[in-house]
């Protein structure tokens, strides 16, 4: 169905049960014990469950049954070897966000597996690739329905040299959920086509408001996923302190003191929270105000509670290494291109385009060099932000224009997803080392997959 411009869509619905504890994330268990090995299987599928408690059932789509789908640990260097059945109505595929695989691996939209069927995906992760990243369908224009529906998981790999691995570790993997009147996941209307999917619940591990036990002076490492289709979260902790210590390849040079967190939808980042208990602060973590140039939604105008916190006993205060580990700035690049991304919302059959022109499989923007640095100036010539987002590795922004003027950025930090707002352009430097197809897109999945996706062949 679809609503009126301007109308907020999403049904008015009671409150989910709020979660006691932030429920963790299942694990998918490794069915060797080979060293350097990781073999396991998913299956997505239907799944129905009582989000109330009560007698209303729920259908959505799940990896292995879970909401999100389990988390995988890897080590950096494994080899790793999934089998994946399709039990969905539609083909689909899996796509390992952000990590460094070969093309074929990827579950890029070039190589849908059909309803009913199976494929293995392999690959071996480099050394130095650890970091947090996740797993989501990739289909050529159902990459939305299949997220929002259900299937997400979260894959992070470890490095034998982890500076902070004495740290406890909270896993927050952020979703979106949009209802319709009956309680099931709704399709998605016209305001969520113009401006990504906006629902009524943000989950975090698939739990509405969980709390999360901290303690006074408690050093926390936090790996936050935004795995909605379209919220660019401002994330803060007012009544705790919060360090930058990672991005979404893995950790920086050093933590960065932040009072809030800009996440857009499809990038992690890593924290360590310090628990401060500040006097008369009682909000947890919340989202804050932040616009994005909404067309159809409104603007979000007020913070919005995303968990509570709940002090828990007595904890040591953990030491914090001053460096986290080298990162080397990429040189000058061997080649530049320019990236426009635009809408066009006179065209409905091609509303978001990359470069003047909307997705087709059969498109390609050119050729790369597998091993030459390339710079990428990114242009959001567009009313709306635009989280930009590469396939295959992951890229260092150098600078971006505030009110027109460039600016450096002020530290380094391996991405695969940086927010594009209106009116601004990014400057990113990165190299491609395995050959082949790469897509490169805006990660709001309504927009993807509407065309505003592009692909270049690295030879
Ligand atoms: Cu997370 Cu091409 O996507
Ligand atoms: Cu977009």
């Amino acid at each position: 169905a679809m609503s009126a411009p301007g109308a907020t869509s999403a049904a008015a619905l009671p409150p989910l049960p709020a979660g006691e504890h932030l429920p963790a994330l299942p694990r998918l268990s490794n069915e060797t014990l080979d060293a350097g090995r990781f073999q396991a299987s998913l299956v997505a599928a239907p799944l129905v469950t009582a989000l109330w408690g009560d007698a209303r059932q729920t259908t959505f789509w799940a990896y292995n049954g879970s909401l999100p789908g389990p988390l995988i640990e890897l080590w950096e260097g494994d080899s790793v070897d999934i089998a994946f059945a399709n039990q969905l109505p539609q083909p689909t595929t899996i796509h390992w966000h952000g990590m460094p695989v070969p093309p074929e691996q990827d579950g890029n939209p070039q190589a849908p597996v059909a309803s009913g069927a199976q494929r293995q995906y392999r690959f071996t992760l480099p050394a130095g690739c650890a970091g947090s990243y996740w797993y989501h369908p990739h289909p050529h224009g159902h990459t939305a329905e299949q997220a929002f529906r259900g299937l997400a998981g979260a894959v992070i790999v470890r490095s034998k040299a982890d500076p902070l691995r004495h740290l406890p570790e909270q896993h927050l993997l952020l979703s979106d959920l949009k209802l319709d009147a009956d309680g099931q996941v709704a399709a998605n209307d016209m305001a969520d086509l113009h401006d990504g999917r906006e629902g009524q619940y943000v989950l975090i591990n698939g739990a509405w408001q969980p709390m999360i036990p901290l303690a006074q002076g408690e050093r926390q490492r936090w790996r936050i996923w935004n795995a909605t289709s379209s919220r660019i979260f401002k994330l803060a902790l007012p009544a705790h302190d919060m360090l930058l210590v990672g991005s979404d390849g893995g950790l920086l040079e050093q933590g960065q003191p932040i009072d809030s967190l800009l996440l857009p939808p499809g990038a992690r980042a890593e924290l360590v929270v310090t628990g401060r208990f500040r006097d008369g602060v009682t909000a947890g973590l919340i989202s804050q105000p932040y616009r994005r140039g909404k067309m159809m939604h409104p603007e979000q105008e007020r913070d919005e509670v995303l968990a509570g916190i709940m002090p828990h006993g007595m904890r040591p205060t953990q030491a914090l290494p001053a460096r986290l580990r080298p990162l080397a700035p990429l040189a000058e690049p061997g080649f530049r291109r320019r990236i426009v991304l635009s809408e066009n919302m006179a065209d409905p059959k091609a509303m978001f385009l990359i470069n003047g022109r909307s997705y087709d499989m059969n498109r390609i923007d050119g050729t790369g060099k597998v091993g030459r640095i390339e710079e990428w100036e990114v242009q959001g010539n567009a009313h709306m932000d635009h989280p930009f987002h590469l396939h295959g590795t992951q890229f260092q922004v150098l600078a971006r224009t505030v009110d027109g003027v460039w600016e450096d950025e002020p530290f380094l930090a391996w991405r695969d997803v940086v927010n594009v707002a209106a009116n601004e352009s990014v400057r990113l430097r990165f190299v491609q080392q395995q050959p082949g197809l790469r897509m490169f897109h805006c990660h709001i999945l309504e927009h993807e997959d509407q065309g505003m996706m592009a692909q270049i062949d690295f030879l």
